[in-house]
């Protein structure tokens, strides 16, 4: 058994400290336990250079401490004081077209800058050592957002200096690194090291330098967080987590590898943000409007578990309009409610809102918070309280795995977009569109990295896995479960160059068939598959398949595109969402699963012996629950959730 904690973000520095106490007891009325505090904070920690005011911060933290909050403390890196940035331009990242992006909003730092990584440290340390060993700071938050505003990659001097040490660490010889791009072509060859430079130039660079630079790239913000960590360890309780808020639909870095020196993987969840700032059609955008897209902070949920081994968390979520998408809808009534919930249900540690009041100036004040920026509790509070009322009375049993597990690489990610060959292709797109189709289905998923064990699984997803290493082979080749592999996988090396075998590369080793051109189809152009409906098509991708083996399914003019062998299946061109659904269900079943037709925008999670409803669309729904209800009843209102323990 575990309980999740709710918490808020809260910003003392932006209030007068009179409001301090106050804002402490409400917090506590509405069953908050934890805080975040002090994530951008260092103008006010230290003023100038080696000068700190400690006196407001030990005023703040002891009156959280005294209301009985908790505190998670979010080391100030994200913002760098101007008096440093003033002291040390060079601090300051430098974007693709070369110029410096300076100071005046917040992540003005290159990852890549040793100058940052010393004053980080120094900061970071003077932080935790006078506040390391407070009874109540129970977690560190590490900066905020890494990545956040386009700032993994930087085309800094530094980060090429740094970037030309990576690539003799990484190649050995200046021959390795030509011979393993292919430098040959267009007389790309390098003689030194030194002479490799930032992949910018007339045109297209070669993709294996751009995906070698977002690897190093994302190995700096490692190293980065690898630092920061291990300072905060020093002098924290032992008790205490380490966690980095991660974002929504963010990909340039690799999660997984930047949480192996923290514990508790947390992110910023803004259903509605993102809904209208990412990939969704116009029809979903407004369909969705005011509650998000049914799959996508469950998605998120998922992929956050398995960053962090398990552990995850809300560091942010959304408590009404937000102020940076391009349309800040209002969540409907019930929502704050339900998407809190929805956590809770895929096992978050604590749900945080972002943020406790509205600020009525600088850049967020249009960002709602639970109250007002005149202090009177906003629409989202009552609902916090609804929640965390239902939530005392509820014993939330451990997580157990799915049967389904659905392959997330973010190295994979970052092929596709230095080479899509069709302009919208994306895999965090594909992967959430395999996620939503099992969903759609009733099936829990669980998200894995590739090449961590399948063990117990029924169905396996990879959905976008264009470099099959040895590790995922080998992990493979130990599972019995159903497998689907969807297009481009195995069709590269890890350098971004073809496979020997072409596509699927090593997969044939499951599956006799092999790819043997591709048409990109622009977006918009649907193509007509055998026994197809108006809701069931190809798009955007369409492979030439060559194999002995006879299709399960062919397009209007008979060309073969899945294709089954033993437990594989083979997909090789984008499926309309009713036609992967159809192809999901098939693996499933042939993995013993069974599958339910969910009424409309319905989603369900189990966790444990616990079955969560969620109803995302605009009217009442039902579901037929096998057990009896804790919250809720059969028929969901929208934006409601019922929870029922299944027989
Ligand atoms: C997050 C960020 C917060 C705040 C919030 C607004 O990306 O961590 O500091 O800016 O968005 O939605």
């Amino acid at each position: 058994m575990s309980q999740t904690k709710l918490g808020v973000c809260y910003y003392p520095e932006q209030w007068p400290p009179a409001l301090w106490a106050s804002d402490a007891a409400g917090m506590r009325e509405l069953g908050i336990g934890y805080v975040r505090i002090g994530e951008f904070a260092w103008s006010r920690i230290e003023p100038s250079s080696g000068r700190f005011d400690w006196a407001w911060l030990d005023t703040a933290v002891e009156t959280l401490a005294d209301a009985g909050l908790e505190i998670i403390f979010g080391t100030p890196t994200a913002c760098p004081p101007h008096w440093l940035i003033k002291q040390y331009p060079e601090i300051l990242p430098v974007g693709p077209d070369g110029r410096v992006r300076g100071f005046g909003s917040r992540r003005h730092y290159s990852f890549s800058s040793e100058r940052y990584a010393a004053e980080s440290a120094r900061i970071t340390e003077a932080v935790v050592r006078r506040y390391g060993k407070h009874p109540n700071i129970v977690g560190w938050q590490l900066d905020n957002e890494y990545g956040c505003h386009d700032t993994t990659l930087c085309y800094s001097d530094g980060a090429l200096q740094a970037f030309r040490r990576w690539l003799a660490r990484r190649y050995a010889s200046i021959d390795a690194l030509n011979q393993a791009w292919g430098n040959v072509f267009w007389s790309q060859e390098y003689a030194r090291f030194d002479d490799v430079g930032l992949p910018l130039a007339v045109t297209e660079t070669n993709p294996s330098h751009r995906l070698a630079f977002w690897r190093f790239s994302s190995e700096q913000v490692c190293a980065f967080n690898d630092a920061q960590a291990s300072i905060i360890r020093k002098h924290c309780h032992e008790s205490a987590f380490l966690t980095h808020n991660f974002m929504g639909n963010f990909v340039d870095f690799d999660h997984f590898k930047v949480m192996r020196t923290l514990d508790v993987a947390s992110w910023d969840s803004y259903p509605l943000g993102f809904l209208d700032q990412a990939w969704f059609s116009e029809g979903d955008k407004q369909r969705y409007r005011r509650t998000g897209h049914p799959d996508w902070a469950a998605f998120h949920h998922d992929l956050y578990r398995a960053v962090g081994d398990g552990r995850f968390a809300v560091m942010e979520q959304q408590p009404g309009a937000v102020n940076w998408a391009a349309h800040n809808a209002e969540p409907l009534a019930g929502m704050v409610r339900l998407w809190s919930w929805e956590a809770i249900a895929h096992g978050a540690e604590f749900v945080s809102w972002f943020r406790w009041r509205q600020a009525p100036f600088a850049q967020e004040q249009m960002h709602a918070g639970l109250r007002r920026p005149d202090n009177q509790p906003a629409i989202a509070s009552a609902e916090v309280q609804a929640l965390s009322r239902e939530l005392e009375r509820l014993e939330l049993p451990d997580v157990t795995p799915a049967s389904v597990a659905l392959v997330f690489d973010y190295a994979a990610c970052w092929g596709i977009a230095v080479q899509p060959q069709q302009a919208s292709y994306s895999t965090l797109a594909t992967a959430m569109a395999w996620y939503s189709a099992a969903r759609g289905l009733g099936l829990d998923v669980d998200i894995v990295a590739p090449g961590s064990s399948l063990e117990g699984y029924a169905l396996v997803l990879l959905p976008c896995q264009p470099n099959v290493d040895a590790k995922l082979l080998e992990q493979l080749k130990a599972s019995s479960a159903q497998m689907v592999f969807g297009p481009r996988a195995g069709s590269k090396t890890e350098e971004l160059t073809i496979s020997d075998q072409l596509a699927p590369g090593p997969l044939q080793a499951f599956i006799n068939l092999q790819i043997i051109s591709v048409d990109a189809v622009r977006d918009g152009v649907t193509i007509a598959v055998q026994g197809g409906d108006a809701s069931r098509f190809v798009q955007r991708w369409v492979e030439h398949v060559q194999t002995e083996l006879a299709p399960s399914l062919s397009t209007a003019d008979g060309r073969g595109i899945v294709y089954r062998q033993q437990h594989c299946t083979y997909i090789g061109a984008e499926l309309s969402p009713a036609l992967l659904q159809d192809h999901l269900a098939a693996s499933a079943h042939a993995g013993g699963l069974s599958t339910t037709v969910l009424p409309d925008a319905v989603r369900l999670r189990r966790r444990g012996s616990l079955t969560f409803a969620f109803n995302y669309s605009d009217a009442p729904q039902s579901v037929a629950p096998d057990g009896q209800f804790l919250v809720g009843a059969a028929t969901l209102p929208s934006a409601g959730v019922s929870i029922w323990r299944h027989g």
